[in-house]
Formats: C-alpha cells, sequence, structure tokens
C-alpha cells in the first residue's frame, strides 16, 4: 500500500491590521473552506522578542524595526494550520507580499491596500518553508 501523504504545518498569523479591520474570521474561512486543518488558534499580543526572533531572516533590513512596531500595535490572531503541502498552498491563498498588485481573489489582494504607510500592511503571515515553519511553530507554539 502507499504511504499516506505527508501532513505539513505552516505558521499563519492574522495582523493587527486584519484583526483591527474584522477579518479573522475571513481569513479562517478561506482556510477552513479550502479543506484545511487549524490545529491550534490563539489571540494574543506578541512580545518585541518573539516578534525580533520570528522575523530574524529580516534582521538588519531598513522595515524591520517599523514591521516589529506594528505587529506590537493590537492582537495577532496566530494559528497553526495543516495539511498536505499547506506551506505553498497557505502562500498561495495570501496572494503577492505587496497588497496593491496581490492577485484579486487572494486574501491580499481583496482585502489589502497600500494606505501610504513606509511599512506594507497586508492581514496577513505565512511561513515560506519547511524549516521557518518548524521554527516559527516553535516560537509560538513551543507546546506543539
Ligand atoms: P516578507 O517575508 O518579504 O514578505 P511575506 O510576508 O510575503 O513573506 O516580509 C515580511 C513583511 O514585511 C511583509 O509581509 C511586509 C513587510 N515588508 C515591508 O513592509 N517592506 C518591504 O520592502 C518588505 C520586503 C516587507
Ligand atoms: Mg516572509
Amino acid at each position: 500500500m502507499a504511504d499516506a501523504p505527508l501532513p505539513q504545518r505552516t505558521l499563519v498569523l492574522v495582523k493587527p491590521d486584519g484583526v483591527r479591520r474584522g477579518h479573522v474570521g475571513e481569513v479562517l474561512r478561506r482556510i477552513e473552506a479550502k479543506g484545511y486543518t487549524l490545529v491550534a488558534v490563539e489571540l494574543r499580543h506578541a512580545s518585541t522578542e518573539l516578534l525580533t526572533e520570528h522575523y530574524a531572516e529580516h534582521a538588519g533590513k531598513p522595515f524591520v524595526g517599523a514591521l516589529v512596531d506594528f505587529m506590537r500595535s493590537g492582537p495577532v490572531l496566530a494559528a497553526v494550520v495543516e495539511g498536505h503541502r499547506v506551506i505553498e498552498g497557505f502562500r498561495s491563498l495570501a496572494g503577492a507580499t505587496d497588497p496593491t498588485v496581490a492577485a484579486p481573489g487572494t486574501i491580499r489582494g481583496d482585502l489589502a491596500r497600500d494606505w501610504g504607510t513606509k511599512l506594507i500592511e497586508n492581514i496577513v503571515h505565512g511561513s515560506d518553508g519547511e524549516e521557518s515553519a518548524a521554527r516559527e511553530i516553535g516560537l509560538w507554539f513551543p507546546a506543539l
């Protein structure tokens, strides 16, 4: 018999702009409608320490300070989502980083825009690979 497909996990965040604008339900709805499974969901205020670790790959880049400040501007919905190829699948649901050019039909394309602020506000985060997913899930949900 063929091996069952390996379940994969990703870390999804609804960022403070998404929470403030009332898009938590819509983001979770799209994840569930696609057929992925919610493993853990938690609303929380993230610390500077956690966010600096979370965005470690961007350390030293000009926008990282503003990014951490933005991520601390309100509560964040953190979720672990499971499914075969969910890392790539959620990135596809999220759409391009720049919401102005993110395709309509994606979370960012439908729900986000450029407000003229220096920092890009784009509603969601999704891990970008297996290594970052494992690292980010360990940071946000150490008990998993
Ligand atoms: P990045 O990991 O490159 O994008 P993604 O969220 O699509 O994986 O960047 C992290 C976040 O930083 C991004 O969602 C928005 C913000 N950002 C900026 O504000 N300016 C920038 O030039 C970049 C690259 C990112
Ligand atoms: Mg990224």
